[in-house]
């Protein structure tokens, strides 16, 4: 395993953090950048469920609701390793101090199939064989405005991303998209016109929230799962913010606080829809509106900002 391995290799956690290079105009870290053709050239395999999200959308979220079912809502095989070796993260490089073993590409390589692998890239820099083979893919996709906060929040714990710089100054690279995985607002919309193309079930974090049970049964439906209704109760009791936030399989306290530190701000931060308005000024969420209106005119695409 991922940790174990780690420690045998006597890895020292001497981050710091990652520089930013483009791949085709998007923001990425420059080791992924380094290593771009070999996450293009990733083979997918037909039975390959892929989750793709914005960074922050609920990725880990929604990780978390489809490894409950397919083990058929057994917690303690979901609690076999944490979040991030159950599901690799196809574009992701570590750190220059780390061994060259662990490329998402290579822990997924290692990986018996059926797998389930994780990406927040834009659709466009999906590697081509996952359309080539007609993968699943469930998209899920989170409000502007709290995407963003939850963004800062992680640039600030997180020792290894860009310095997020203060809330001025990040809320308006989240608006110009120079952040990591580029402009949410060109993210969303891409894999919005995707979905139409390919096997992509898209899925809001707010709906979600709301409706747990609704929404989980359209992912039951997508991977043709069925399920007694005691075991979906349980997946949803499992998967709520306040157990999740308890399950350190689930909650990324298995990383290290050179990498993530979570008396700077937990990875399960609030968990809930429209805490923007704690964050966003008067005149910020002016600002915000006006430039959203542009970036997402023309679109059929709608988000709830409030529940
Ligand atoms: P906040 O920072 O707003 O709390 P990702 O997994 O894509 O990195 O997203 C992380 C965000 O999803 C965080 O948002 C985190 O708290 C939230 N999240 C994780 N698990 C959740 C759950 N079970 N219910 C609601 N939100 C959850």
């Amino acid at each position: 395993m991922f940790m174990e391995k780690m420690k045998d290799l006597k890895v020292t956690w001497n981050m710091t953090r990652y520089e930013v290079d483009e791949v085709e105009g998007i923001p990425l870290t420059k080791k992924m950048c380094d290593r771009w053709n070999e996450t293009w050239a990733f083979q997918a395999k037909p039975d390959d469920l892929l989750i793709a999200t914005y960074a922050k959308a609920g990725t880990t979220w929604t990780q978390e609701i489809v490894d409950m079912i397919q083990n058929d809502g057994d917690l303690e095989k979901c609690k076999r390793a944490s979040t991030f070796e159950r599901h690799p993260f196809i574009e992701w490089v570590l750190h220059e101090h780390t061994p060259t073993g662990f490329t998402g590409v290579e822990q997924a390589e290692a990986m018996p199939s059926p797998r389930t692998l994780k990406t927040h890239l834009p659709v466009q820099l999906v590697p081509p064989s996952f359309w080539e083979k007609n993968c699943k893919i469930i998209y899920v996709a989170r409000n502007a405005k709290d995407n963003l906060v939850s963004y800062y929040h992680f640039h600030r714990m997180n020792q290894i991303m860009p310095e997020p710089g203060t809330w001025e100054e990040f809320f308006e690279k989240y608006l110009t998209g120079k952040v990591l995985w580029g402009s949410w607002y060109d993210h969303v919309k891409g894999w919005w016109e995707a979905k139409d193309h390919y096997r992509i079930l898209y899925l809001f974090y707010e709906d979600i929230k709301e409706n747990p049970r609704r929404e989980i049964q359209k992912v039951l439906q997508f991977l043709e799962k069925d399920l007694e209704k005691e075991v979906l109760d349980k997946i949803i009791h499992y998967t709520q913010f306040d157990i999740m936030k308890e399950n350190p399989m689930a909650n990324y306290t298995t990383l290290p606080p050179e990498i993530l530190d979570h008396s700077i701000s937990p990875f399960m931060r609030k968990g809930i829809v429209g805490d923007w308005k704690n964050h966003f000024t008067v005149a910020q969420n002016e600002r915000f509106d006006a430039d959203y209106k542009q970036k997402m005119a023309g679109t059929s695409l709608t988000f709830r900002m409030e529940l």
